[in-house]
């Protein structure tokens, strides 16, 4: 893949980009040490084991085994191939890269979401300089003013204008050189019924510009400026523009969230502004879908782990809705999450314009953790008749059971029980009767688990082999010096672990790295991600080797090694004598892995008898 970069522009743009810089982005980060701990981006979790080094720039986790160098982070956590990784980091900084070596073939796939960004800012200019135009945007600039948005936030959030004719954006398009086709991909045009040309998707409609984390322009939304229906367009899904990864203002939130370490989720476009025009500026809003756990991760990211989500909503039953849908979502990301419904009739954008910001804090502070407010709602709802409390208990069943941590699970109880004065051993009962949750699986150490080592041997033996292989390797990642005398001694011939081996000669082929260290660039040359992760959780380590330490642990496992192949022979004779076949088998399958880079076969070993 790195071919059609040029070497030396990755070179260039690894060494500016910064991994501390990149990793902030969307995961708070927190020094400790030499190091800095965040959240994992990658699986949840409630304490931080994500780990930056700034000196190796690389990062691990000790959570989930994902680890690498700041071009890794990117293809993984935005889903991206590498030339787009090394793309984004180098428009980042910007640095240009030359693209004249680059076959038409591969221009136009490095270049697919570079080229729908560059439309869509085209179209985004188009549609703003629509609204500035005194007489084409007269119409829109009224209405804007009406609703009281400012000429900053027009501005700050680059609203615009589509004009009503059914090409204006078309024609604009074919101007500037923009094919069809591509046109088409960012969903700005729409192919006519009768297969005769297109289109455009917005017709005299106020423009909201969606923008992503890096002020890329990823789609649109378009509102009638009447009663007219539908009130709302939007683009469609296209390759930059995903509605359940996206949320608008995100770009504008970022410092604020991290300020506040809360953020404000509102539904629609106006709100958002308006929180934004009133001085609340951490604040995103889902794009007309129900808030899913990509959301929220990203907005962990944001927030931290004692951040706080307040979800706004307009009506007690929207609010119900979101919050029996958002339970799970919260909860397995360790996000502390309030509701707060707005008085009938309001939302954020009408409240605040009517009751101004002070009381809206006011209310946000009063705002209910989900569950509570479920019961809140429930009590408020059906009363505290004999049949009221019955209902409520039966609304909670499923948001309860749907709780896996215990703890928490048993103070909502408590709460529930209090609230409708029915015995908590009761309600227990009844949730015990809903599913039965599956325990969460843990992936830790991807790679180790599937290792090659021969089955059937003995499990702590391999272990403790594997950690000191895992030490061996650490030494050559962190403290290179060392790498000739295991080369010369041909200590990597006697590791168990195929995975370990195979990185100990990495390190030995790439002559570079013995001479500058650098981690970051040894990860680059691989294509495996097994491989990636494994060395970036043992060079993370701030372990201190000095020559004559490194040196005893060489001897120390050549010696065990030899020893063991010493007393195995001895235990594969007593066992023959012994005609203890299952042992013999179990021993001779050890011997194997000893001594199968010498070519002996385990047959000859066996002495030719049949097993
Ligand atoms: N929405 C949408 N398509 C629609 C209606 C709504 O995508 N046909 C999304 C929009 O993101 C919108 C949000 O849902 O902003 C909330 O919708 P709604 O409450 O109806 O509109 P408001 O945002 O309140 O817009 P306005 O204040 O202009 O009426
Ligand atoms: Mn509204």
């Amino acid at each position: 893949m790195t071919v059609f970069i040029p070497e030396d522009k990755v070179a260039e743009i690894k060494h500016t980009a910064d991994i501390v810089d990149i990793v902030s982005e969307v995961v708070l980060l927190k020094k400790t040490g030499k190091n800095h701990l965040g959240l994992c981006p990658f699986h949840t979790e409630k304490t931080p084991s994500f780990t930056v080094s700034p000196d190796k720039q690389i990062f691990h986790c000790f959570g989930c085994g994902e680890g690498g160098n700041v071009f890794s982070f990117l293809m993984k956590h935005n889903g991206v191939s590498f030339p787009e990784a090394v793309q984004m980091i180098a428009r980042r900084y910007g640095i240009d890269i030359p693209t004249q070596s680059m076959s038409i073939e591969q221009k136009k796939r490095f270049g697919e979401r570079e080229r729908i960004f560059s439309v869509n800012k085209a179209a985004m200019t188009f549609f703003y300089n629509n609204l500035m135009n005194v007489t084409a945007g007269q119409k829109a600039v009224n209405y804007l003013q009406k609703r009281g948005i400012t000429k900053e936030i027009i501005e700050q959030f680059r609203l615009g204008y589509a004009p009503g004719t059914w090409d204006s954006l078309l024609k604009m398009l074919q101007k500037k050189g923009i094919s069809h086709s591509l046109a088409h991909k960012t969903g700005i045009i729409v192919p006519r019924g009768n297969g005769n040309g297109y289109y455009d998707r917005f017709r005299d409609r106020i423009i909201f510009p969606i923008f992503d984390r890096g002020m890329q322009v990823i789609g649109f939304g378009g509102r009638v400026m009447d009663d007219s229906l539908p009130k709302y367009l939007n683009s469609p899904e296209t390759p930059v523009y995903n509605k359940s990864k996206s949320l608008y203002g995100l770009h504008h939130a970022k410092k604020e969230c991290r300020k506040t370490g809360a953020v404000f989720i509102v539904e629609g476009y106006f709100d958002l502004i308006s929180l934004v025009q009133h001085g609340l500026g951490n604040a995103v809003a889902t794009l007309g879908t129900a808030l899913t756990s990509e959301h929220v991760q990203i907005i962990r990211g944001l927030i931290g782990k004692s951040g706080k989500v307040i979800l706004v909503y307009d009506s007690d039953e929207a609010g119900i809705k979101a919050a029996r849908r958002s339970i799970e979502v919260f909860e397995k990301s360790f996000v502390d999450a309030g509701i707060l419904v707005l008085p009938t009739g309001h939302d954020p954008d009408s409240y605040l314009f009517e009751f101004g910001v002070e009381s809206f804090q006011k209310a946000a502070a009063g705002s209910l953790g989900i569950i509570s407010f479920l019961i809140e709602s429930a009590v408020k709802k059906y009363g505290l008749s004999i049949e009221g409390k019955i209902q409520t208990i039966s609304d909670l069943q499923g948001p309860l059971s749907a709780i896996t941590n215990s703890v928490a699970r048993s103070l909502y109880i408590k709460e529930l029980a209090e609230k409708t004065g029915i015995d908590e051993a009761a309600i227990l009962e009844k949730i015990r009767t809903t599913s039965v949750k599956t325990a969460h699986s843990g992936n830790k150490w991807p790679g180790h688990a599937i290792d090659t080592m021969v089955a059937g041997h003995d499990k702590t033996s391999q272990d403790k082999w594997k950690r000191i292989e895992e030490q061996i390797i650490a030494m050559m990642l962190q403290s290179p010096g060392i790498i000739p005398e295991i080369r010369n001694k041909k200590v990597l011939d006697n590791f168990e672990s195929n995975t370990l081996k195979q990185i100990g000669h990495l390190i030995i082929e790439h002559k570079d790295f013995h001479v500058n260290g650098d981690v970051s660039n040894l990860m680059a040359c691989l294509n495996d991600n097994t491989q990636r992760r494994i060395i970036a959780s043992l060079a993370i380590g701030e372990d201190i080797w000095n020559d004559n330490g490194c040196r005893k642990l060489i001897a120390q496992f050549l010696n065990s090694r030899n020893n063991r192949k010493k007393t195995l022979l001895k235990e594969i004779k007593a066992a023959e004598d012994r005609n203890d076949h299952e042992l013999l088998l179990k021993l001779l399958k050890e011997k194997q892995i000893l001594v199968s880079r010498k070519g002996i076969s385990i047959l000859e070993f066996a002495g030719g008898k049949t097993l």
